[in-house]
């Protein structure tokens, strides 16, 4: 067999990403939490991952003894302004101790200021659909850079604005899951005015930030590329799904499919891109399904999909994406701010792993400037509209317990960052069955 490494540049940031809802525990004054206590969901967050419990700091320890040099976190809005009127300095300290113990252990961290949680008091007067959010947003990121510029200077602004209006408003999954075209429109619209509005005071209070968001990415591909319709649609798909934020930055004038809508304040705001990708998807021209714009989107057969058949391993959906980024900003910073897969026997994550991290290296070596990659996640946290029912963590966690137990993953992931690359005897320990696709002989 062949033997080879492929190595990444030095300093290149390797760490994994969660975000306040799905890790705290608690949280009973956002949007998702009514949602919860709806019923909408199969489970209820409870106490999570028992982070405001204070478990943040094994697992931190966890990252930081698996030879990770970074963290992503998410803020809750909701805790630091439980009310329009109050903030709550305790909170806000809770944060500050948490990025301290994030520096203390090594890790460099990038803070998240929303990620598809809003205060209920925010909810209750319309939250993104309503342009007064912009401002309420705005004042909420002052107080949080104040407070915590010295131990935080990269800045995620907003996690998936895209996820939140499709699932929103699109297929209704997350709160307020009222179908209106309308709304999955304007509410991208909202979301990037505050981009653009945090991204200034950012700066103004921190010139040194690095400032972006980060866009969940997907590749869209035709079932049959020589059949028009199958093209159209996804053309059509790849435009609805990722191009709002995207066109808005890259022009002043945001993209929608209810036509342009002009927001100039929103061009050239940011210092990197944050990609989250999982997978593309395959996309079949079909009468059938008007709701999903006379399309179907799958992944195609004898595909490796996961248990559950959510998520793909198909590492070339990760390099098109990174090929993406640099023809539309060339030279940007790239940041994976989100990459993985849910799986919870470890059946496929090592071999979904191993081959995105070659699939990154190359991209790196077409000299695209990508900076860090974290892995979607470390323990598995509590997912949304699927509950506790997908397990992306490179630890298990047994919910009633807090017992976190390692998969197999977590020592392959530490091995790629203690040797800030990937080797071929890496392959043949964790999964040999991609030995051949990743280093050809
Ligand atoms: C992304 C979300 C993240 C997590 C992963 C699996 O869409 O940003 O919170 O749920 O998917």
């Amino acid at each position: 067999m062949p033997s080879a490494s492929f190595h990444f540049p030095r300093n290149f940031l390797w760490g994994t990403a969660t975000s306040s809802h799905q890790v705290e525990g608690g949280n009973n004054n956002n949007n998702w939490s009514r949602w919860e206590e709806e019923g909408h969901t199969p489970h209820k967050s409870g106490q999570a991952c028992n982070w405001w419990g204070e478990e943040w700091r094994e697992d931190m320890d966890r990252a930081a003894n698996a030879g990770q040099n970074a963290i992503r976190i998410s803020l809750e809005w909701s805790r630091i302004q439980p009310s329009p009127y109050t903030w709550d300095q305790a909170s806000l300290d809770r944060y500050r101790g948490m990025l301290q113990g994030a520096a203390a252990r090594g890790l460099t961290p990038m803070v998240t200021l929303h990620h598809f949680t809003d205060p209920l008091w925010v909810t209750d007067q319309g939250a993104w659909e309503n342009e007064a959010t912009v401002s309420l947003f705005a004042a909420y990121v002052r107080r949080v850079v104040e407070a915590l510029k010295e131990q935080c200077s990269l800045w995620c602004t907003i996690n998936e604005p895209n996820v939140y209006a499709i699932e929103g408003y699109l297929r209704c999954t997350y709160p307020p899951g009222t179908y209106s075209l309308k709304n999955f429109v304007m509410v991208q619209a909202n979301l990037l005015r505050a981009h653009a509005s945090a991204y200034r005071i950012i700066h103004e209070l921190q010139p040194e930030a690095q400032v972006g968001y980060a866009l969940h990415f997907r590749p869209q591909q035709p079932a049959h590329p020589k059949f028009p319709p199958d093209v159209w649609m996804s053309q059509l798909k790849f435009s609805a799904i990722n191009m709002a934020f995207p066109s808005g930055i890259s022009t002043g004038v945001m993209r929608s499919p209810l036509g342009k809508i002009r927001i100039p304040e929103a061009k050239n705001t940011q210092d990197y891109l944050g990609l989250n990708y999982y997978n593309p998807d395959t996309v079949a021209f079909d009468l059938r399904v008007p709701g999903e714009l006379f399309s179907r989107s799958f992944f195609p057969k004898g595909s490796d999909v996961s248990e559950a058949g959510t998520n793909a391993n198909i590492p070339a959906g990760f390099f098109q994406s990174f090929k993406w980024i640099n023809k539309t900003y060339p030279n940007l910073p790239v940041y994976v701010t989100e990459n993985g897969i849910e799986d919870a026997t470890d059946r496929i994550r090592p071999r979904y792993l191993a081959e995105h991290v070659r699939a990154m290296w190359r991209a790196i070596n077409f000299c695209w400037p990508i900076r860090g990659y974290f892995h979607w996640t470390l323990v598995d946290n509590y997912e949304w509209e699927r509950g506790w029912n997908q397990r992306f963590g490179l630890w298990e966690l047994d919910v009633e317990t807090q017992e976190r137990r390692k998969r197999p993953s977590a020592d392959l992931y530490e091995a790629i960052c203690r040797e800030n690359g990937l080797t071929s005897a890496m392959v043949e320990k964790y999964c040999p069955e991609a030995y051949s696709r990743l280093f050809p002989g």
